[in-house]
């Protein structure tokens, strides 16, 4: 299993690279088809939010464990211009970009954990974790 995929975000051919290489990491951990699709869709969702709304970013893929058993964690983060507020930003079709405002809340459905932390002026931070 490999170690942390940590990549910069900041071109559509940076993100494309990202979804290509988290769909094979996602596999690899041993997420079937369909898990490691959605896992893929959420880095999309937040790698598209990241060029969007704040031109580039930070993209970190990980494995982590439970008693349970174990999973992926994506921490996506930014020093964009933040999120006033977050409620309004996480409801299905609020969009301040003229789009389907389906992105965050399409994330927090596709996996099991979702945080999304953020300070205006600062950046914005979503943590998210799918288990197997
Ligand atoms: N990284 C970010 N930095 C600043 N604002 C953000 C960021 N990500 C999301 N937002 C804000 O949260 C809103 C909701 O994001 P969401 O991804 O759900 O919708 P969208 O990007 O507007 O539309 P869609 O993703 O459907 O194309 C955005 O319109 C934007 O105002
Ligand atoms: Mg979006």
């Amino acid at each position: 299993m490999s170690a942390e995929l940590r990549r910069k975000i900041s071109s559509e051919m940076d993100l494309r690279r990202v979804v290509l290489e988290s769909t094979r990491y996602s596999q690899e951990a041993g997420f079937d088809e369909a898990p490691s699709r959605m896992i893929a869709t959420a880095v999309s969702e937040l790698g598209r939010n990241i060029l969007k709304y704040a031109g580039s970013g930070e993209f970190l893929l990980r494995h982590v464990k439970r008693p349970s058993g174990r999973g992926i964690e994506m921490q996506v983060s930014d020093h964009g211009p933040g999120i006033n507020d977050t409620e309004q930003a996480m409801q299905d079709n609020f969009s301040s970009g003229g789009t389907l405002g389906l992105g965050l809340p399409g994330v927090k459905r596709l996996m099991d954990e979702f945080t999304l932390e953020s300070s205006p002026g600062k950046g914005t931070r979503i943590t998210a974790r799918k288990w197997i």
